[in-house]
């Protein structure tokens, strides 16, 4: 069976502080959203990504990969969450599981894409790719002052893609939304709703692509080099 993805790429990266939406600042020639998206439908096991689009972007059309038959578009919203419900709304509700995977991680490796989509055969919720955290930890107060070191036990990096079945998912976020609760990941709305979902390790290089630092780094894993080292 193949998987639908739905790819949030409706923010405006104000962080990132570019001329353009962050998602089309150029890698090696190809702009970052290019990148994910050529590595989702190169996996044997994906099916067709519904990409969400801020109302305003004149550029995803111009792109070559935007002639893909795989590949369709919706309109996105305010906040993420928004964005990912409007994704939802237009897999086709026959289909037991989705995957969310950000616009703006290019990074993503094939065997860790493989190794979350293992989770529809296991009998879990769902689950994320997530990397275990390496820094050691500190918990300060408002004035910046250390109150104490927390342990990296069990402390992880939530990461994309996130992987759940489709009604579920709906539902948890849409019930966050209605509450107002505000949902930073799916996980998250899963969560609230008291389901157990499952951590897959993943790659730390799998970067959600945030300040301009970050693009040497995504430059750097994503250079053919990345891919015989990683060997
Ligand atoms: N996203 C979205 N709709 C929104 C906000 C974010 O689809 N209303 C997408 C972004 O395009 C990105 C992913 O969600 O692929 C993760 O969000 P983030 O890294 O925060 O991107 P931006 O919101 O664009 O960046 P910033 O927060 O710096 O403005
Ligand atoms: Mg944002």
């Amino acid at each position: 069976t193949k998987f639908t993805v739905v790819v949030p790429a409706a923010g405006i990266g104000k962080r990132m502080g570019a001329d353009c939406p962050k998602q089309y600042l150029l890698i090696a020639g190809k702009s970052i959203l290019e990148h994910t998206l050529n590595n989702l439908l190169a996996h044997p096991q994906i099916g067709r990504v519904i990409v969400v689009l801020h109302p305003d972007d004149k550029q995803f059309k111009q792109l070559a990969i935007a002639a893909d038959k795989r590949i369709s578009v919706v309109t996105g919203g305010e906040e993420r969450s928004d964005s990912v419900l409007a994704g939802l709304n237009a897999v086709d509700a026959s289909e037991p599981w989705v995957l969310i995977h950000d616009a703006a991680r290019p990074c993503l490796h094939a065997e860790d894409l493989t190794k979350l989509l293992k989770l529809a055969e296991q009998g879990e919720v769902g689950g994320i790719l997530a990397a275990p955290v390496r820094d050691t930890m500190k918990r300060a107060n408002a004035d910046q002052l250390i109150i104490k070191t927390e342990s990296r036990d069990n402390l992880w990096h939530a990461l994309t893609p996130q992987f759940f079945p489709l009604a579920l998912l709906k539902f948890a976020l849409q019930t966050a939304q209605i509450q107002k609760i505000a949902i930073t990941d799916e996980a998250s709305a899963i969560e609230q709703y008291g389901g157990q979902v499952k951590i897959v390790e993943g790659r730390a290089s799998n970067i959600k692509v945030t300040q301009p630092e970050d693009l040497f780094l995504a430059t750097s894993y994503l250079s053919p080099l990345a891919a015989i080292e990683d060997k």
